[in-house]
């Protein structure tokens, strides 16, 4: 069977962090995102926000997901077998705007350095989850602009994920075989990959650590949970899900109803859990474009469990609603 080569990118990442509101105002003040969903986690027993920020339009590609689980207490290890970087693309005469933007807000970052020759700053979320701005012109994504962040500077969306194996040969076959991904580099310890027109949300890196211990699976606060990846539609998912299983990766779940979107995942084999979720239904779903996140929204089977739910979560603020 041919392989249904469908994927487009990234779709979005999905990490633990710590704080809920501590959340909000890292990607809403310092990386400059538009807070696009107030949720709650479908999955599990526990009352667990599901907070998403993207770029202005609300892409594809540029959407980061996170689950705040100070509150209920959930740890993990850091280790391989996880992605370790996530990174966003902007403009690259943005570069020594972003040092200062971090210093002023107390942001750990390693200043400007090089790799696969493009200039990136690699910093830190408040929880330790690692991030990275990637110098990237030839993103033409619209950026979303705050009061400290102008459109020269503005991040346009993802660049790539880097994901950390301790064992190349495998994860690189299902990134290729599985996927659809192509090898287009080497650079020491750094192999990268890139899927369609590659570039800026098509890409993926995996950095060959093999003796960092294998990391945690479960949810835990500082931990990216997944990378998903992007297919159009069912249609799409159900022959990537179908091929995946005929090449031996046969823990490829069911279809799960994430309300923006219909979700699969499988467990790669150097141990990152990899979603391959649709794009056809998106974030205007429940709420309209022009307010996007400035409530919490419960999906339909949720909806009777509201009162409990509010009455057990952070009360959180988010600081772009002006009315
Ligand atoms: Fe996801």
């Amino acid at each position: 069977m041919a392989a249904p080569y469908y994927i487009s990118g990234i779709h979005h990442v999905t990490s633990g962090v710590a704080g809920a509101q501590e959340d909000v105002d890292f990607f809403c003040h310092v990386v400059g995102q538009r807070f696009i969903k107030q949720t709650i986690l479908f999955d599990g027993r526990a009352n667990i926000y599901h907070l998403y920020y993207a770029n202005r339009n609300a892409e594809i590609g540029t959407v980061m997901t996170t689950f705040p689980f100070k509150q209920v207490g959930y740890t993990g290890r850091k280790g391989s077998g996880q992605v370790k970087i996530t990174s966003y693309t902007a403009p690259e005469s943005s570069l020594q705007f972003w040092l200062k933007h971090f210093d002023k807000h107390g942001v750990e970052h390693s200043g400007i350095y090089e790799r696969f020759e493009k200039k990136r700053i690699h910093f830190y979320h408040p929880s330790g989850l690692e991030f990275e701005i990637v110098g990237d012109d030839s993103d033409k994504r619209e950026g979303y602009v705050t009061e400290e962040i102008s459109d020269s500077e503005a991040v346009r969306g993802f660049h790539s994920v880097t994901m950390s194996v301790r064992d190349v040969v495998e994860q690189e076959r299902f990134l290729t075989e599985g996927l659809g991904f192509r090898k287009t580099g080497q650079e020491g310890q750094y192999h990268r990959f890139e899927i369609a027109e590659g570039g800026a949300g098509k890409t993926v890196y995996l950095v060959h650590e093999p003796d960092v211990p294998q990391g945690s699976w479960t949810f835990g606060q500082g931990l990216v949970h997944h990378v998903a990846f992007a297919v159009k539609n069912d249609q799409e998912q159900k022959e990537i899900k179908d091929y995946l299983e005929g090449l031996g990766y046969t823990d490829v779940s069911d279809q799960k109803d994430r309300n923006y979107f219909h979700s699969i995942y499988v467990r790669s084999p150097g141990g990152i859990l990899c979603e391959i979720a649709t794009s056809d239904i998106g974030f205007a779903v429940d709420e309209p474009m022009d307010k996007l996140g400035h409530k919490l929204l419960l999906p339909p089977w949720f909806e009777h469990r509201r009162e409990e739910v509010l009455a057990t979560l952070e009360p959180i603020k988010n600081p772009q609603i002006r009315d």
